[in-house]
């Protein structure tokens, strides 16, 4: 019903727009789920009923039997955490085994010290981010640096691994000790996910070839892009269409369709310039309404009005196809609501996003009000019983970004989503 072909489903704003509800939903008519990017820095909520699902590393699909989930190249891994998040699911009654779970070989490791070197950044005041602390910056410079970086395929052949790693505990000055810990606590990680590491890119080759329907799970968002984003307040990964096609290994072609998921509002967490921020009695009432902190790291999520300058260049990077608009129920009450449309600095219309912080931090939002609505929308199910300003306001966002919305949620549950035909 919703899934009209292979679907990149994409963070549209600064990450945490819905992307795991929505791309639950997908999976239900989906034979694959796969991830292309990001680490445990993601965090994806799933409810089902009045169970909570936080995902990191996996993808979301692992809630639908039928599904073969896909942790791709792209992603790094760190495998602690990843033997964690299988094991809790286990633990929860979740089937998580070799068929239905596979990572690839080609991924990158989150070693100890790349969370050191996270945590040690963000103690130090100069070289601050805001990051999630999981060690994903230091994992992919390492990747990008080549030198003493580790893959999925390095921990299966366990002899070369151990030799590699002391080579790098011993330039990197890491005591013996530390360094033979972890060694024996990743020869039993290995091979608790022997069954499940494979050459994830030929999986998707025939999957492609034998016509089945893909769910592309994006991580993060477009304005946290390496390239794209609010640099250096980012991510380091692509977080944008291009990276469903290296993060997996197939070509553009396969990615039919790009849904991207949209916060009624918009959030961020971290550091970096907020043009639309409310940081007024509005943004806590927002943040309270939508229960607005970090799915990784229980941080407040700084809340402000939709951005359609930020919105539109998502669309032109990403190639838009659909919108699912989340979390629609929170406006719920609001008198008046303020989108974004342009910005303007020194007087002068900005039309772009900047590339230059200190532009964009000097850029003053440009608003056009709409009336809200009083009903409570969190109990609706069909897109024509919403209030009629709710829809509005959903046809606006619709006109302004030239796509049409084919998914409302109102609420956290997996019920609580409506498809538009
Ligand atoms: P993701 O990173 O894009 O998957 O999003 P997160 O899971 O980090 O953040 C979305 C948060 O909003 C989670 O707490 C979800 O349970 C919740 N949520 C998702 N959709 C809705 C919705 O339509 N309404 C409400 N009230 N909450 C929602
Ligand atoms: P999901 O997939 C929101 C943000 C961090 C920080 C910056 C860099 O749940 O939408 P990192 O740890 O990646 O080096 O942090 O990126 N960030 C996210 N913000 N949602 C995410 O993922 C994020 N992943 C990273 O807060 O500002
Ligand atoms: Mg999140």
């Amino acid at each position: 019903m919703l899934l009209k072909g292979n679907t990149f489903v994409a963070g549209s704003q600064w990450g945490d727009e819905s992307k795991g509800k929505i791309a639950d939903c997908l999976a239900a008519e989906a034979d694959i789920v796969a991830r292309a990017q990001g680490g445990p820095n993601a965090g994806h909520t799933v409810w089902i009923g009045e169970k909570k699902y936080v995902f990191h590393l996996l993808p979301c699909g692992i809630l639908h039997d039928h599904c073969v989930n896909i942790v791709g190249n792209g992603v790094v891994i760190g495998v602690e955490g990843i033997v964690h998040e299988i094991e809790s699911l286990q633990e929860r009654g979740w089937r998580v085994d070799g068929k239905n779970l596979l990572i690839s070989d080609r991924a990158h490791l989150i070693l100890p010290r790349h969370l050191a070197a996270d945590n040690a950044n963000e103690d130090s005041e100069g070289n601050k981010l805001g990051t999630t602390r999981r060690g994903v910056g230091p994992a992919y410079s390492d990747k990008a640096a080549r030198i003493s970086a580790m893959r999925m395929c390095d921990l299966m052949e366990f002899d070369l691994f151990r030799e590699k790693y002391a080579r790098i505990c011993d330039m990197s000055d890491i005591p013996e000790e530390e360094m033979n810990a972890t060694l024996d606590a990743y020869a039993d990680h290995a091979e608790f996910l022997r069954p499940h590491v494979t050459d994830t890119t030929a999986v998707l080759h025939d999957a492609l070839e034998a016509g089945k329907r893909i769910v592309f799970e994006g991580a993060q968002g477009t304005l946290l892009d390496i390239d794209f984003g609010t640099y250096p307040y980012v991510t380091s990964s692509s977080t944008t269409a291009g990276g469903v096609c290296t993060g997996l290994g197939i070509p553009p072609s396969a990615v039919q369709e790009t849904m991207a998921v949209v916060k009624a509002y918009t959030t961020r967490v971290g550091l970096g310039p907020f043009p639309s921020e409310m940081d007024d009695v509005f943004g806590a009432k927002v943040r309270e309404a939508g229960d607005e902190y970090g799915a990784t790291t229980g941080r407040p999520r700084r809340c402000g009005w939709l951005d359609m300058v930020g919105l539109r260049y998502s669309s032109r990077i990403n190639g838009f196809t659909q919108l699912a608009v989340s979390k629609m129920d929170v406006l719920d009450g609001l008198e008046t609501l303020r989108i974004c449309v342009g910005y303007r600095r020194n007087g002068e219309a900005v039309d772009r996003f900047p590339a230059l912080l200190s532009v964009l931090e000097e850029c003053e939002p440009v608003y056009e009000e709409m009336p809200g609505w009083s009903e409570d929308t969190s109990a609706v199910r069909e897109y024509d019983q919403l209030p009629a300003n709710a829809r509005a306001y959903l046809e606006r966002i619709e006109a302004l970004l030239d796509t049409p919305v084919t998914c409302v949620s109102v609420g956290k549950e997996r019920s609580a989503t409506m498809a538009r035909m």
